[in-house]
């Protein structure tokens, strides 16, 4: 955000334009749902969490259940526009803000009114303040009443012991729990889904407009539409999801999923150019080896695209993909070498490694960062075109050739539950591969998440997507004191979630100074807070020390030479603490 001081010399309008985007911020960050504290196996949600679960819940349509959407319910109820326009305007309009700040306290007054006094006073309630009737109303919390219940009990220790003992755990879906409430009660043996069966019709739709948000925002900012991308695609994201991620590569080559007559999702066709009304993107795809492994068929659909598109008799400047693949052709390939964009790992290996040589310290130069990416997942999937299978090719030259052209990388970020500094993965392949794209194409890609959490999704850019998960956890006192209230694993997750910012750094130099500033000041400089982290944990208090100080020495981090100063003693304080020196 930019300083107040040039606030001052803007119109009445435009101030109150940036008081509304300001407001729009801050209510992003107030209404984030985040973990608090670790998962305890045994241990079922508190009323708190009970009652935030439900409303994301209940924020979604449910036809499965019989069950609109609350919020949509609420604003029909009041005779206002759609839930879904006051949602997109309300950061624009002041009246549009206070109908939605109207439906969405009206929602969350509903749920708390449930979890007290049950069905009927809750759809009491709601015909009271909203005018839903209760023919509407009821299967919402009929549906949350069954939820609610499943919470408040799980098999987990019960099926963890069974498992100890090689007896049988009765299967449940895999999914994140606010897209499919099914996955209830946990303690089961997660499966997955069946690969044909993905991108589904429900994923396709939301991906369309995940996909057009991601490419209008770049046009917003660049002028022009990305020619080429490098997208990240993980197993576990679209079993949750049933396809999105991949249902975004498709729309954004231009393809819809055709269904054979045992409803198997096989074939792509080409949605035509007019009905598209942009060009199609060249899409490098890079998926991981869970990904390689539970869906082969989709690699196989994916690669199959990819040639088709290759191929349409299309004007090169509305068909990035062919016009990329006819120029390699012309320079120097063949086709099936030209056209090759979906890349893993050799088969058997997984991950980047990226992720390991950052947090130990182990690189001297960033290139060699996006270079071991690179070395770790060029290898080539799909069918050639002579129909043959090819399973992990080794296939550099291409891959480093299709990064050449990539102007945007992203990645779909599917859960509440893990966001991009809660684990080292984010870091390692979006990261990893923006850094192999800087190199290759001597400049830095622009680099985006989608947000598919909420109804509000949302494209955001890395940096904006560091300062949301900053400020809402890493610096969140609900988010630290939930992971201290696990004492010596809660300070090693502090110490994580700074390393693996610390990881954006490395690999996509995306991280302002303030953040290190504040980490310093909220766990190392206050007295209070750092003897906490060190009787708690010594070993992970001085990892945070030495990270910061690394953040510094490596030119990440501009800082008051007091505060370095006072970083230092602390460390070695530290050390000799840890050595028995002290
Ligand atoms: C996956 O689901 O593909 C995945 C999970 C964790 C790390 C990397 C990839
Ligand atoms: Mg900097």
């Amino acid at each position: 955000m930019e300083s107040c001081k040039s606030k001052n010399n803007l119109s009445p309008e435009e101030r109150d334009r940036w008081v509304l985007q300001l407001y729009d911020q801050l209510l992003e960050l107030e209404q984030r749902l985040i973990p608090t504290g670790l998962h305890v196996l045994g241990r079922p949600t508190t009323q708190r969490e009970t009652a935030d679960l439900l409303l994301m819940i209940a924020s979604f349509d449910r036809p499965e259940h019989g069950a609109r959407a609350l919020n949509d319910l609420i604003a029909e109820g009041l005779r206002l526009s759609s839930y879904e326009s006051i949602l997109r305007q309300s950061s624009v309009n002041t009246e549009k803000l206070d109908e939605r700040e109207r439906v969405e306290a009206i929602a969350s007054q509903s749920i708390s009114e449930f979890l007290k006094n049950g069905i009927t006073a809750a759809v009491e309630f709601l015909q009271r303040h909203a005018n839903v009737t209760p023919d509407r109303a009821k299967p919402v919390f009929l549906l949350l009443e069954r939820v609610a219940k499943q919470l408040e009990t799980n098999n987990e220790m019960e099926a963890v012991s069974r498992a100890l003992r090689g007896e049988y755990i009765e299967p449940g879906p895999g999914a994140d729990i606010v897209q499919n409430p099914l996955i209830l009660p946990t303690g089961r043996n997660t499966h997955a889904i069946n690969p044909y069966s993905i991108p589904s019709a429900v994923a396709f739709n939301r991906a369309e407009r995940t996909a057009a948000d991601l490419l209008d925002r770049y046009l917003k900012e660049h002028g022009r539409y990305p020619r080429a991308m490098a997208l990240v695609l993980w197993g576990l994201d679209n079993i949750k999801t049933q396809g999105e991620g991949v249902a975004q590569a498709l729309w954004l080559l231009g393809v819809r999923p055709l269904r054979d007559s045992l409803n198997r999702v096989t074939e792509v066709q080409p949605i035509p150019l007019e009905e598209l009304a942009r060009p199609r993107i060249d899409v490098v795809m890079t998926v991981s080896g869970i990904f390689r492994d539970l869906f082969s068929p989709t690699v196989q659909l994916l690669d199959k695209a990819v040639r088709l598109i290759a191929q349409l008799e299309e004007p090169p400047e509305l068909n990035y993909l062919r016009q990329h693949v006819l120029q390699e052709i012309h320079e120097s390939c063949d086709f099936d070498e030209a056209a090759t964009r979906v890349f893993s790992n050799a088969p058997g290996n997984y991950g980047t490694n990226v992720n390991f040589m950052v947090i130990d310290s182990q690189w001297e130069c960033e290139d060699t960062l996006g270079d071991l990416f690179v070395t770790r997942k060029c290898f080539a999937y799909g069918r050639d075109s002579q129909g043959r299978s090819v399973e992990g090719r080794e296939a550099r030259v291409a891959m480093d050739r299709a990064l050449t052209r990539v102007d945007l990388t992203y990645q779909n970020i599917d859960t509440f539950e893990i966001g991009i500094t809660d684990v080292d993965h984010y870091f390692e392949y979006l990261g990893g591969v923006s850094k192999a794209v800087e190199k290759r194409s001597h400049s830095r890609p622009s680099i985006y998440l989608s947000d598919a959490l909420s109804r509000n999704s949302k494209i955001r850019s890395l940096q904006e997507t560091v300062n949301l998960e900053t400020r809402t956890k890493t610096l969140n006192p609900k988010w630290y004191e939930g992971m201290l209230s696990h004492g010596f694993r809660g300070v090693a997750e502090i110490e994580n979630h700074v390393s693996n910012t610390f990881g954006w750094s490395a690999t996509a130099d995306a991280v302002d100074d303030w953040v290190y500033t504040e980490v310093a000041r909220t766990f190392i400089l206050d007295e209070l807070m750092l003897e906490r982290l060190r009787s708690l944990n010594p070993h992970s208090a001085r990892s945070l020390v030495a990270r910061l100080l690394e953040a510094h020495g490596r030119g990440y981090w501009i800082v008051d030479p007091e505060i370095l100063e006072k970083l230092r003693e602390i460390g070695v304080a530290l050390e000799d603490q840890l050595e028995g020196v002290a």
